[in-house]
């Protein structure tokens, strides 16, 4: 079987297409990437060792994709995925997400291949997920019970960001309608561990931990600028085994759209998790509060893994002590990585 990884030399795509390599013996493994985002060039070379040959290639570019060697299953990890770059950067967020889907499923109908999606919580209506928390600037949404399952609104806004990832879900439905080629949709929440180089408004949890391992500046931003938000996280370990559990199944398993994330037991505030950086860390900032709340940003989501559950007879297993652990590990082995955040 041939993979090709897009987004491959991203924080996700490189984990999985090495964890792939390694439990897939006859396998072959290529990455789709044009190195944009930054550290991504630190993720090829770690490819490079796996020998995992990445295309230098912008996915808008359907004619360069086209002339790449045909594929059986097509793992899609491609995006903008920052929020915030929605409202800088509209056209290459909308090009990049969108229209790289729709290239990348042309390549897939010409290959007959499957594709795997990454899709993303952040398809769900922001005024919605807003209503579940009533006042954030006191008590903590640490106590709202509600998980969010696949059938939470869509149809309202959720960011230029999250449009692109629903319009995609649309376009493979469409594309693979009438065929026997197999799709699968996974709606992943926060994402975090090693070699995430993370950002203020994507991969807050690598961001944390490398602040504080590298004492550098930190805010709270939006929701009183107390750090009260919460989000479940998931380890990229996990994310790894149920692509893999996926792959293995797809005959008998395909076509379904599932919500993935830390769930119940995953789930923190900022304010918590700066608590934990600092036991980790041995260091403490202080950090500055900024009470300005992004239009796009949400206070609360815990995902429901009930359908994936259910499927797969998955669950994560990996507890957030230890990702955090485990992205402090790797900064400590990789200091040099300091100009990153
Ligand atoms: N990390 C998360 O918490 C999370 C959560 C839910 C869904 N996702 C989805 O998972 C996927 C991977 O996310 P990630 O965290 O690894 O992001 P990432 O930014 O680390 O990886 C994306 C990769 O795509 C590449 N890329 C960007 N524009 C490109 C273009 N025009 N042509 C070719 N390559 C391009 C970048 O260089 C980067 O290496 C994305 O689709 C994202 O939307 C991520």
């Amino acid at each position: 079987m041939k993979i090709l990884i897009t987004g491959g030399c991203g924080f996700v795509g490189s984990n999985i297409a090495i964890f792939l390599k390694k439990k897939l013996k006859k396998v072959n493994i290529c990455s789709l990437d044009n190195l944009m985002r930054k550290g991504s060039s630190q993720n090829r070379n770690r490819l490079l060792k796996y020998n995992i040959k990445n295309y230098k290639v912008n996915i808008e570019k359907y004619e360069k994709i086209k002339s790449l060697k045909k594929f059986d299953l097509i793992i899609d990890c491609c995006a903008e995925p920052a929020i915030e770059v929605s409202k800088k950067e509209p056209d290459r967020v909308f090009n990049t997400n969108l229209m790289g889907t729709f290239n990348i499923l042309k390549k897939c109908i010409n290959d007959k291949a499957n594709i795997i999606f990454l899709s993303s919580s952040r398809v769900y209506s922001i005024k919605k997920l807003r209503a579940l928390v009533k006042d954030l600037n006191i008590k903590s949404p640490l106590k709202i019970k509600k998980k969010i399952k696949e059938n939470f609104e869509t149809e309202s806004a959720s960011s230029l960001y999250g449009f692109t990832k629903i319009a995609s879900e649309k376009l493979i439905k469409e594309f693979f309608f009438n065929t026997n080629l197999k799709y699968l949709i996974n709606r992943f929440g926060v994402i975090s561990g090693p070699w995430q180089f993370g950002k203020q408004d994507q991969g807050f949890a690598s961001l944390w931990v490398a602040k504080h391992f590298f004492k550098k500046r930190l805010s709270y931003i939006g929701f009183g600028g107390k750090g009260h938000q919460v989000r479940d996280i998931i380890h990229i370990n996990d994310v790894c085994s149920i692509i893999l559990l996926q792959i293995q199944n797809l005959k008998k398993i395909n076509n379904q759209t599932f919500n993935i994330g830390g769930g119940d037991k995953n789930k923190i505030s900022l304010q918590d998790l700066t608590i934990k950086c600092e036991k980790i860390t041995k260091n403490k900032l202080r950090i500055s509060e900024n009470k300005r709340t992004s239009l796009f940003d949400i206070p609360y989501f815990v995902t429901d893994n009930s359908k994936i559950y259910k499927f797969y007879k998955w669950r994560p297993l990996q507890s957030i002590d230890t990702l955090l652990y485990d992205i402090y590990i790797w900064l400590k082995e990789n200091k040099n990585f300091k100009k990153y955040f």
